[in-house]
């Protein structure tokens, strides 16, 4: 027996978005189809179109029937860039950096990310699964369905594996875990280098013992870690069977997009501070070009070329980069509202960005982010018209989510 969702009055599949792997994604792309069902097998879509077209054997199986009321339906969202397990929050800190006192300069001071390593390492596991299951049923009510989850406020191996674990226990939704040992230089040690190779020999073999993550992520950046080195490392964490992603071109040009493009990277991320030149080899690599447009806000940056990515054929996904320093934000519209408003992206192209592209940026492009026959059912049903979303902030909507087949959140009722 499967559940029909039924009295859809707007279907969103996301097919052509899929079909073109996330590129410059038009309305078209959005396959779009009115007064349709959506037939959901364990934790599968089985049929999915115009209810009238449902087929007859089919109609026939005594299904569990969900009346959604005219509701919009599409693919559950994507939120490829998170930081959420961490504790204690960097308040005092931004009130420094809006009375002028910079990111660099807080974290060379032994602020920034080394300030939230100190309570992250002093956390019990308990306590850090606790708020980070409240900050992911955050993310669930409004129609993430699969979540990334970083590491790398704990930079020592005892403490990184607890964070791992910690989000090893989220529940809900479907989550990517990432190793981001390489996040910042842990006081420990003296050198980028030397850290980088103590991660390489004693914390990724463990992480992959483990089955902790199947990501590798690092901060390239001035003051940070240098992209020779870097490329170093996220070449030895593709021997062990990793996959690499890289904190890219976000504060400085420095090397990080290259080091992307070089390595084969699943994705880019920031990439506020590219020329055209490192456009081009991004849109004409597999690379994703992960946009986090509330950082830029609270950092006070610029935003990064979505435009030009996008003309020029990148894949682009959108994210929160939700942490406590550079983007304390969990709201999906304010990420989409900036997308439009500040880098000019439609539409079309938000909703792609949100969904097929961001899958494509976890390597799940066959499992989520677009409604197809045999794909997970991870799915969203929203009150609000397709046209409507990334609009408004502040409001509340009333949604059911599904993710692999199960309700997981309805406000509907
Ligand atoms: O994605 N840029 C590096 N990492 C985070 C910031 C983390 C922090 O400040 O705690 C980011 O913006
Ligand atoms: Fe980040």
């Amino acid at each position: 027996m499967g559940t029909l969702l039924r009295n859809i009055s707007t279907l969103l599949t996301l097919q052509g978005a899929a079909r073109k792997e996330g590129r410059q994604i038009t309305e078209q792309d959005l396959g779009i189809l009115s007064q349709a069902a959506v037939l959901i097998e364990k934790d599968r879509i089985a049929w999915i179109g115009p209810q009238k077209k449902l087929p007859k054997e089919l109609a026939k199986k005594n299904h569990r029937e969900l009346d959604l009321k005219g509701c919009t339906v599409l693919p559950g969202f994507v939120e490829c860039h998170t930081h959420l397990i961490f504790a204690g929050d960097r308040a005092a800190e931004f009130e420094m950096r809006n009375q002028g006192v910079s990111y660099q300069e807080i974290a060379a001071r032994g602020g920034g990310i080394l300030s939230t390593m100190k309570k992250t390492r002093a956390a019990s596991l308990a306590d850090l699964v606790r708020w980070g299951q409240e900050r992911a049923n955050h993310f669930l009510s409004q129609g993430v369905t699969t979540l990334e989850i970083k590491s790398g406020y704990a930079l020592n191996l005892k403490d990184e594996l607890k964070m791992l674990q910690a989000a090893q226990k989220i529940q809900g939704v479907r989550t990517v875990s990432t190793f981001l040992g390489a996040h910042a230089l842990p006081p420990e040690f003296k050198s980028y280098e030397e850290y980088l190779q103590f991660l390489a020999q004693e914390v990724l073999p463990e992480v992959k013992k483990k089955k902790l993550a199947q990501r590798v992520d690092i901060f390239i950046e001035k003051g940070f870690f240098p992209p020779e080195a870097s490329e170093v490392y996220l070449r030895r964490a593709q021997e062990l069977g990793f996959e690499v992603l890289i904190h890219a071109d976000q504060l400085s040009l420095s090397g990080g997009s290259d080091v992307a493009v070089n390595v084969g990277a699943l994705s880019g991320d920031h990439l506020l501070q590219v020329t055209q030149k490192e456009i081009q080899s991004l849109a004409k690599s597999e690379v994703t070009c992960v946009l986090l447009p509330t950082a830029d806000l609270y950092m006070k940056t610029k935003y990064p070329s979505a435009r030009a990515m996008i003309d020029s054929g990148a894949r682009v996904a959108l994210a929160t980069d939700f942490n406590p320093g550079s983007s304390p934000a969990q709201d999906l519209n304010l990420v989409g509202l900036l997308a439009r408003l500040e880098m000019k992206m439609s539409l079309p192209e938000v909703i792609g960005a949100y969904t097929v592209g961001a899958a494509h940026a976890l390597n799940l492009q066959n499992e989520v982010g677009s409604l197809e026959v045999g794909k997970s059912a991870d799915i969203l049903c929203t009150e609000k018209d397709w046209q409507t979303l990334f609009y408004s902030v502040g409001e509340s909507t009333k949604k059911v989510v599904f993710s692999r087949g199960k309700k997981v959140f309805n406000n509907l009722k």
